[in-house]
């Protein structure tokens, strides 16, 4: 199967009420990891890479990288996303490449850092909308700001600081025309989300239940939602490394999204948890090994069972077969005639 748009996967999950786990990848193992969990799953999937790993990796790398997952894997549908574009430009070079959908964050100013206002953020995702729908290529907005830093991008306040307001959000979607919309709802990107279990004080279900009231129709999107699990947790220290105590999203409260409007969710951390751990590993136990497949191997598998717990408490699994891919062509005209 060709790589899909990610507005025909969005709609599909919306019809079966599930969600759809977005994980990022910076180069060919976390592809493998992803897609295995996928066939395992028989999981329809995301993959996004953010400017950070398009710097790491290479466009070109990547972007081969992920042909050969559609054809390696040809039952899965699989979207090629970037995560958190920064301008019109960065977007515009995604879509040359052949990402299939692109996340233009207007939410923060083209640094990547510094808040934005709403006339702002509504001026690039429009300028982004018009340019990737003549394509067929499907767009991301956000609104409000996450908390926490990823590869360099974000305001680094904490979660709370930016938080959608449900009229705005509503504002946003009608004058931008987005797919998708990410909302700030006190998830942060990396390891350190929370300083103790989440609860209706830090984690605002109940701003996403009344987005999502206003909004019926918008595809939501969860960022910052690894469950940071303390069984990772606990690996990484134990053979050497020191993460603080931390607590992440935990996978009923991704579950009553999903039941509420939410259709992808954003996983980064987590992964990265589990190959830093599986490497750590094997360099205690065995500090004789050089070959780098003794530690990748491994670092893979335990990505690959993070990936597949995620795509079953997410629903996703099972509905890989439900539908054939659109082209970006069969998009561009969707977007035409619902225009008209
Ligand atoms: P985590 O850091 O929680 O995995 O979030 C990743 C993310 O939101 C990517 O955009």
């Amino acid at each position: 199967m060709p790589l899909v748009p990610m507005r025909q996967v969005l709609d599909e999950a919306a019809k079966g009420g599930y969600g759809v786990g977005a994980f990022n990848v910076n180069n060919l193992e976390q592809i493998q990891a992803i897609m295995d969990a996928a066939r395992a799953t028989k999981s329809p999937v995301i993959i996004q890479a953010s400017r950070g790993a398009r710097k790491y990796a290479n466009d070109i790398f990547l972007y081969h990288l992920m042909v050969a997952a559609a054809e390696i894997y040809p039952e899965i549908p699989v979207v090629l996303h970037l995560d958190h574009g920064n301008s019109p430009e960065t977007c515009k070079s995604a879509i040359d490449m052949g990402f299939t959908s692109v996340m233009m964050d207007g939410s923060l100013m083209p640094d990547g850092k510094t808040p934005s206002t709403f006339e702002y953020n509504v001026k690039t995702t429009r300028e982004v909308v018009e340019m990737a729908h003549a394509k067929g290529v499907t767009v991301e907005g956000e609104i409000g700001c996450l908390g926490g830093i990823e590869d360099g991008h974000g305001a680094g306040l904490d979660g709370l600081s930016h938080l959608t307001d449900p009229a705005q959000a509503e504002e946003f979607v009608k004058l931008t025309g987005v797919d998708a919309l990410a909302i700030a709802i006190g998830t942060s990107h990396g390891a350190y989300k929370f300083t103790s279990k989440p609860t209706g004080e830090t984690l605002k279900m109940d701003r996403l239940i009344e987005i999502h009231k206003r909004l019926p129709k918008t595809h939501l999107v969860m960022h910052g939602s690894s469950s940071v699990p303390k069984e990772l947790q606990d690996i990484i220290n134990q053979y050497g490394g020191k993460l603080k105590p931390t607590w992440g999203v935990p996978l009923e409260e991704i579950q009553k999204g999903i039941r509420n409007g939410v259709r992808k969710i954003n996983v980064d951390t987590d992964s990265r948890l589990a190959i830093t751990g599986a490497i750590r590993k094997v360099f205690m136990e065995k500090p004789e090994e050089f070959d780098p497949r003794s530690y990748l191997k491994p670092a893979r598998d335990a990505m690959q069972q993070v990936v597949t717990a995620r795509m079953t408490a997410f629903g996703q699994a099972g509905h890989a077969s439900e539908y054939a891919a659109l082209s970006l062509a069969e998009m561009t005209k969707r977007y035409a005639s619902a225009k008209n």
